[in-house]
């Protein structure tokens, strides 16, 4: 103990007098009557925006078309079957060419798919779902239509490294050059609606035998953190009903004969039920392909990508607690606009460092990641602890789960009061740095429902606790020695900070200044780009045992951490 205070000493000693005391402070602000801006938030609820994706998702197509140029043709196609409300021209990496048509009405969109015809191409099974394409037009009609402009492509990728690089680089001020990072890699509107297509046709596909089936997606996709080309979360019901909410009976004598399965119930009868719809999507399902079950996993899981919108799916069956804490995280980003810009630069940064990879391993997640930053957030009292939520929650706000997870918290942010701290992004990335290069990982964990470090429960290197499910620790595959990668790399940017600070007030020395000198390679040529370090990496298999995603046999640590102090330039 006394060892690990004097390394914790040894790191704020060497910061800024302003800067220890922002470690030691704590809290400056109290919270008071928050205002709305319509800047800040969409005061739209989050149960509000999944049903206005997924209405918006019932009245579109996609149609793949052979160019731009195929657009007046389909406008033309498309008024027979009624009002489009807009149409986007969505094109992919691969070069493929598609129109996202959205109708006034679901009906239309109906009409739309019935005129349909299948294709000749056997033995492809004859399935009808929003994702069609267009034959060309062999008989021109002379004189009729008018030729439409075709509206600018737009893509669900983020915005070229060079263009990033650009804008950060013509930025005013390091908080704006956040901002910039934050709007040039954000999902855009075809993202968002391509990721409740796709959800949409599951439902479709399924819906002839279970007609109350829903398909919710939830993590990044809805929660409004995530990037262009991001993953989709999916949790489907067959049921398709809230928990703890009945069927209603209609007063009908007639009740429909339903499977009774008695050999199997619990999680066997999960993993079943997603064996069938893993053989489904695979077999039957067109667009869909690469489908991997992850079926011992804690939370069973069905892998998949979606080869017309490109999006890599992750299906579970039993989910719920997720899209509570998508609805939570997605709350926590509408209360201050600072939060999604600051979240966006810590992803990037940890990607940058090789702190985080695509294939899930023993290393920090994003989902983590941004529970940690929304932790130092509420330390700064720019957002507050879930308590607070849960004590202001009123009876509209009750959610239980089916296995008894309470989720209640407030939901209305219009009774919630606004943060007085008033600090720019530059200084609230600063102040998170600092506050985690001194943060004694070791021996607290982190409790976003107190907004307070807590003892750690059980040894581990990382301890968040899961706000859900307060018994887990959300990063428990963090392995030790990805643990002092992480606090090695947060002091090394701290160190940077300080000096890009020094920089900024003696004048800038290069083109590349500000925070792009935590993100770029050391001879500022771009954007750093890990690779994969094979050694590091694990088969996704052997991530998922039954025992949540820990590994019993942590690796020792690669090297101590105050060997890897940096030294000051
Ligand atoms: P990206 O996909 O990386 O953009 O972020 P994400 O937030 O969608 O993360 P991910 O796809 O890994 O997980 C989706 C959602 O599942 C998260 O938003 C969380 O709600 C939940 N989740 C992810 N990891 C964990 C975990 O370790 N524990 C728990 N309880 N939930 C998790
Ligand atoms: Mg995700």
């Amino acid at each position: 103990m006394a060892l690990r205070m004097f390394k914790f000493c040894t790191v704020l000693r060497s910061l800024p007098m302003r800067r220890q005391r922002q470690c030691f402070s704590g809290p400056l602000s109290i919270l008071a009557k928050r205002k709305f801006s319509s800047e800040t938030r969409s005061l739209q609820s989050f149960d509000e925006m999944i049903d206005m994706r997924r209405g918006q998702a019932q009245r579109s197509v996609l149609v793949q078309v052979y160019s731009g140029n195929s657009y007046s043709d389909l406008s033309e196609l498309c008024h027979e079957f009624g009002k489009v409300r807009e149409t986007f021209y969505y094109t992919t990496n691969e070069e493929l060419h598609f129109m996202l048509v959205e109708f006034e009405s679901k009906e239309s969109a109906r009409k739309m798919m019935d005129s349909a015809t299948f294709g000749q191409q056997m033995p492809a099974v004859p399935c009808v779902t929003p994702f069609l394409w267009m034959r060309a037009n062999n008989i021109k009609k002379a004189g009729k239509g008018t030729l439409c402009p075709c509206p600018e492509a737009v893509s669900d990728s983020e915005a070229k490294p060079e263009e990033i690089l650009h804008q950060m680089r013509s930025a005013q001020s390091i908080s704006q050059q956040i901002s910039v990072l934050r709007n040039l890699t954000k999902m855009a509107d075809v993202g968002t609606r391509l990721r409740f297509l796709t959800a949409r046709q599951l439902e479709m596909s399924l819906s002839g035998a279970f007609p109350l089936i829903k398909a919710l997606p939830f993590g990044s996709s809805v929660n409004g953190f995530g990037k262009a080309g991001c993953d989709l979360d999916l949790v489907l019901q067959l049921g398709g009903l809230e928990e703890g909410q009945e069927i209603k009976s209609q007063g009908s004598r007639l009740v429909y004969h339903g499977k009774n399965n008695q050999s199997c119930n619990g999680r066997a009868l999960v993993q079943r039920h997603m064996e069938v719809i893993a053989d489904f999507i695979q077999h039957m399902l067109p667009g869909f392909s690469k489908i991997q079950r992850i079926l011992h996993a804690r939370v069973p899981i069905i892998k998949f990508r979606h080869d017309l919108t490109m999006v890599e799916c992750d299906l579970s069956m039993t989910n719920m607690t997720a899209l509570y804490m998508s609805e939570l995280l997605y709350l926590m980003g509408e209360i201050d606009s600072r939060v999604r810009p600051l979240v966006c630069f810590v992803r990037k940064w940890a990607q940058s460092n090789g702190l985080t990879n695509q294939t899930p391993g023993r290393w920090i997640s994003n989902f983590s990641l941004t529970l940690l930053t929304i932790f130092y957030l509420q330390k700064k009292m720019v957002l507050p602890s879930l308590g607070t939520l849960i004590h202001l929650a009123g009876p509209n706000d009750k959610r239980m789960t089916a296995d008894g997870i309470n989720c209640t918290f407030l939901r209305d942010l219009s009774n919630l009061s606004i943060s007085k701290n008033e600090e720019t992004l530059a200084e609230l990335l600063t102040g998170f740095f600092d506050f985690y290069a001194g943060f004694d990982f070791a021996s607290k964990g982190l409790s976003l429902v107190s907004g307070k470090e807590m003892p750690k429960p059980e040894h581990c290197p990382l301890y968040i606790e899961n706000p859900m499910e307060r018994y887990l620790n959300v990063s428990k595959n963090v392995s030790p020695e990805e643990t002092v990668r992480l606090q090695v790399e947060l002091r090394n940017s701290s160190w940077l900070l300080e000096q890009i600070q020094d920089e900024e007030q003696n004048g800038r020395e290069s083109q590349n200044w500000g925070v792009l000198k935590l993100l770029l390679k050391s001879d500022t040529s771009g954007f750093k780009v890990p690779k994969p370090k094979t050694f590091r990496l694990v088969q996704v298999k052997d991530l998922f045992s039954e025992q949540e995603n820990g590994f019993s046999q942590p690796r020792p640590f690669l090297r101590d951490v105050n060997k890897s102090k940096p030294k000051r330039r």
